[in-house]
């Protein structure tokens, strides 16, 4: 209309891809961190044994993850781009466990983890942007994992932190590098969506790890929050 101003509205700025992450995953991870036997250890509950089992579970996690993303990194740039060095975890999954008196080649995966494996297998040939979504969980819980190493130490000792503890006070850049390679990739909106699916995912494998190995250790309490199954429902 002549010699009327009209609003626009603001274009709707595009979540970065960390925030789409964080955003879409945010139901995953009040579910997970609520499952009894990841409160126990967050409030450094678990005895001895059940911490040694819960390394081993991890272990076997991270380590899938790796060859998975060792496999599909040839056809998938974007994994290179972001991932550093995967086997920094393995490799402190694998003195924890030793500090306890586990050899990590003994530990056999509980059915939440073959699943997992199954899973990170088939991502690598199908849908290897997935992985990313899967790493975003397992690097984001050092967030977390830093509190839950004070916890533990208090009650277990200091012998078996590497994993839970593995940045130490660079922590919080080491966080803030990965969300910027990231946030630096140029995805559209359906791998943006095949990352978040994978983060989901993972999410909730280690929410089924921690019922598995609850009900295995006595820390099968009821539920923390009011829904008895994962936010993506019945699989
Ligand atoms: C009782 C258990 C847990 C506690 C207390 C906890 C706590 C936290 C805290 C304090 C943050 C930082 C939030 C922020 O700065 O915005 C965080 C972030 C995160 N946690 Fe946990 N967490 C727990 C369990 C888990 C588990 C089991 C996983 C998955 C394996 C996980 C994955 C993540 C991820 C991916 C982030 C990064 C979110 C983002 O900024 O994008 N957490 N957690």
């Amino acid at each position: 209309m002549p010699g009327t101003t009209m609003a626009l509205p603001a274009p709707s700025a595009m979540p970065t891809l960390s925030e789409l992450l964080k955003a879409e995953t945010a139901e995953h991870h009040r579910h997970a961190e609520r499952r009894q036997l990841q409160r126990d250890l967050a409030a450094g509950r678990l005895a001895p044994d059940a911490y040694a089992a819960w390394l081993g579970q991890m272990l076997l996690l991270h380590r899938a993850l790796a060859l998975a993303v060792q496999g599909a990194v040839p056809h998938c740039a974007a994994l290179a781009a972001v991932i550093r060095a995967p086997e920094v975890h393995v490799a402190h999954l694998e003195a924890d466990l030793r500090a306890v008196g586990v050899e990590p080649a003994a530990v056999e995966p509980i059915p939440a983890i073959a699943r997992a494996a199954t899973e990170l297998r088939a991502c690598a040939a199908d849908a290897p942007l997935a992985l990313l979504g899967h790493d975003y969980v397992l690097e984001g819980s050092t967030n977390g994992n830093r509190f839950i190493a004070r916890a533990v130490a208090r009650t277990l000792g200091e012998g078996a932190l590497r994993y839970l503890d593995p940045y130490g006070e660079t922590q919080p850049s080491e966080w803030s590098g990965y969300r910027a390679r990231l946030d630096a990739l140029a995805l559209d909106a359906a791998a943006r969506a095949t990352v978040v699916a994978g983060a989901r995912a993972m999410f909730d494998r280690v929410a089924e790890l921690s019922v598995e190995l609850g009900e295995r250790f006595g820390h099968a309490g009821p539920d923390g929050d009011a829904t008895s199954g994962p936010p993506s429902g019945p699989r």
